[in-house]
């Protein structure tokens, strides 16, 4: 089924079971141990256990490995290194890909640390980790390049991200009457999901299954094939329940490559998580960010220059961080140059985490908008409402939004956060010790869509079944699909079952870029259209009249039950939904606005967010109360990347040096105030036939900017090197 028009009426627009608030239908699985995630299956051959040794330098050559005491130690069963590991894909990158070959142990060039250099396998966990610690490893080091800010002048234009440039920029900015000229740093950053990256395999015969935690099941399924060099339909990859995906698991790592390999050669089952401290080097983070904002505008505030350009670093080969992507979108303005630079690094692979580009792209150009304002005299609510366009500024009015609701909801969130009585400069309000200050941002998040498929089965009796390879990485994936079945078919969401993230089911859009909710569920609700219409048909009922409700179909007051249709053997109807062009008539994004109130300790600087509120216009939404768990997810993190989370690199030796959550740190109970979420009225009529968009990035983008700006309004201090911590306002 193709989608490529603006949607018209459909079954979901009766909002019987969507829209309506459930809690998680999987919750009771999870609170009580019962759902398996993948470290925790139990096959009926016992398993042996992998343990991923990491390289102790950066870059250069193994020029010897010594596996024979570990060879030798009690209950080990295999070492794999790159002498003896079995032949696999190639690659031309060191950086990990979606789903194409992703070899490990390929040889003995070492190009970041803590990449995989051996693989032990034993009949225990701690037999298997005491066996690594045996082997000794020579390198040949060979001098890296690991600071971003000495490579600026060799930075290259990125595939991922093409420069854009309208009008004269540089002149305009030049003849602006007030403008602003900042740069921001945000630092390298981990996903640091609660699940470490976990894979049991084992084979039977030729045929390859693999619980694994992944994002997008397809995807792992086609890079273990082309890495391992087995056929794609021998390979079965089961991820149905994952603890926290946040980017990082779009790839698969050491533990997905090596269990699958070592459990080849062994002829048995061989399970491994990354060690929490192998997990910040060996896998994937987001790459630190220099973003320089020019804005320029006349004394109103109206926008006559828009200026972003971003420096960011990888491995040969790896994507940037396109901190410079919402600027071509968030505000108007007749001039406009939005440039990223990427050089080459010889840090870890960087890749998505949590809204790439976005998450810290508005960090800058949102603390340069509250600069702007500042500058001017007008309220940053005024300002970006001033500068507000309805249609893509780069392209003009014929690529309009396909749905636009900054306005309102910075008007919404306002109203609600007392913004009329916020201090209106620095340092004005302070209650004993603390300094108060309020801040606001916008919230932006481009809409992607992704095809995706589903099975739906009508069982005897009359329930339902759906099937489709979508993961749930603690979003709400099993409800919201669940509850998209149930309308489309006139069930309750009681009557209907969902299963996921199993290869053997329809590929799914997966979970990945706020895809996930919009995407799916297009994907159930093009097999549920399919079923309807047999079902319709066997009812002798034209499609056009037929109405699902009650578990019957009507036609009229005439009704057929559908336990009678589904007879003795079910009735099931496969369908994906695809894309035409939508993407090219619609600029697609979802939008939003934050509100901060912060307290800043007088003395010594403590930064505590007393409260925020977001307001969110993301099409239709499919379930307020998974929605907002999202959005509040999306604003913790927010404040995490504003005040707290950063990876701090070794500068000399090239690696991650507070590599586990104790020194890694991210916000918790203690960290989070009174948070809020206010949901606008919204339907997106061109982005998919739910006339939803992507969500739960949204929370992230933007609120990090407002805390920062907060921070200014208590302290007048402006921090534009995150995360804010206290040592920068003191
Ligand atoms: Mo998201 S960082 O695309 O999982």
């Amino acid at each position: 089924m193709k989608f490529d028009q603006p949607a018209t009426t459909n079954p979901i627009d009766q909002e019987r079971v969507v829209t309506r608030p459930h809690t998680r239908i999987e919750g009771p699985l999870k609170v009580t141990g019962q759902a398996p995630y993948a470290y925790e299956y139990r096959l009926p051959e016992a398993p042996t256990y992998g343990f991923v040794l990491g390289a102790g330098v950066a870059r250069g050559r193994i020029t010897a490995i010594d596996t024979a005491a570990a060879e030798a130690a009690p209950g080990v069963l295999l070492v794999l290194t790159h002498e003896n590991m079995p032949a696999q894909g190639a690659s031309d990158t060191p950086v990990p890909q979606q789903e194409d070959a992703s070899p490990q142990l390929a040889g003995p060039e070492i190009r970041h640390y803590h990449q995989a250099v051996a693989f032990v396998v034993a009949e225990t966990f701690e037999q298997a980790r005491a066996a690594a610690h045996l082997i000794r490893v020579t390198y040949d080091v060979t001098p890296g390049q690991f600071t971003l800010a000495d490579t600026l002048e060799e930075g290259k234009e990125p595939d991922d991200a093409a420069d854009s440039v309208v009008g004269d920029f540089e002149e305009a900015f030049g003849a602006a009457a007030v403008t602003v000229d900042l740069t921001y740093t945000t630092p390298d950053q981990s996903q640091a999901p609660m699940e470490p990256h976990a894979t049991i395999a084992h084979w039977e015969g030729e045929e390859l299954t693999v619980h694994t935690a992944h994002q997008v099941v397809h995807w792992v399924k086609r890079g273990l094939a082309m890495t391992l060099k087995v056929p794609q339909k021998n390979v079965r990859v089961i991820s149905a329940y994952v603890g926290g995906g946040f980017g990082t698991k779009l790839l698969f790592f050491s533990d997905a490559v090596l269990s699958a390999a070592a459990a080849r050669v062994l002829g048995r089952p061989v399970k491994t998580a990354l060690q929490r401290p192998l997990i910040f080097n060996n896998t994937s983070h987001r790459a630190a960010t220099i973003q320089r904002v020019r804005l320029g505008a006349d004394h109103a505030g109206n926008l006559s220059a828009v200026g972003h350009d971003t420096w960011t670093g990888n491995l040969p080969g790896g994507d940037s961080e396109p901190a410079c992507e919402q600027t071509k979108y968030l505000y108007a303005g007749p001039n406009r140059q939005i440039r990223t630079r990427q050089s080459e690094l010889d840090l870890p692979p960087g890749a998505s985490m949590r809204a790439p580009g976005e998450a810290v792209g508005m960090l800058a150009i949102e603390g340069a908008m509250d600069e702007l304002a500042e500058k001017l005299g007008v309220d940053p609510v005024e300002l970006r409402l001033m500068n507000d366009v309805q249609f893509d500024p780069e392209k003009g009015p014929k690529r309009p939004f396909s749905s636009r609701k900054l306005a309102q909801a910075l008007r919404t969130g306002a109203r609600a956060f007392g913004w009329d009585g916020r201090p209106r400069t620095p340092r004005e309000r302070q209650e004993g010790e603390w300094l108060i200050g309020y801040g606001v941002a916008s919230a932006f998040r481009t809409n992607l869509v992704k095809p995706s498929g589903a099975t739906v089965r009508l069982e005897p009796g009359g329930t339902l079944t759906v099937e489709t390879q979508m993961t749930d990485i603690g979003t709400g994936s099993y409800t919201i699909l669940g509850q998209v079945a149930a309308e489309m078919l006139g069930l309750t969401l009681e009557q209907v079952q969902v299963r996921l993230g199993d290869s053997e089911y329809p590929a799914s859009s997966g979970s990945g870029g706020s895809w996930g909710a919009n995407s799916a569920s297009a994907g159930v609700y093009a097999a549920c259209d399919a079923l309807r219409r047999d079902l319709a048909k066997q009812a002798g009922y034209p499609y056009a009249d037929a109405v699902f409700r009650s578990g019957k179909v009507w036609q009229g007051a005439e009704c057929t039950e559908l336990s009678e249709l589904a007879g003795k053997e079910g009735v099931s109807a496969t369908g994906s939904m695809t894309y035409g062009d939508l993407d090219e008539q619609f600029a697609q994004a979802g939008f939003g606005a934050h509100f901060v109130e912060v307290r800043v300790n007088a003395h010594t600087a403590e930064i505590r967010v007393n409260r925020a509120l977001s307001v969110v216009g993301a099409g239709r939404i499919l379930n307020p109360v998974t929605a907002r768990s999202q959005c509040l997810g999306g604003m913790t993190m927010g404040i995490g990347s504003a005040l707290m989370e950063e990876l701090h690199v070794d500068h000399d030796l090239g690696l991650f040096v507070n590599h586990d959550l104790g020194e890694y740190h991210v916000p918790v109970h203690a960290d989070i105030p009174d948070m809020d979420v206010i949901f606008l009225d919204e339907l997106d009529d061109a982005s998919s036939p739910l006339r939803a968009k992507g969500l739960g990035e949204l929370g992230i983008s933007g609120v990090g900017a407002a805390v920062a700006n907060a921070v200014y309004n208590a302290t007048g201090v402006r921090v534009r090197d995150f995360p804010i911590t206290l040592d920068k306002i003191l």
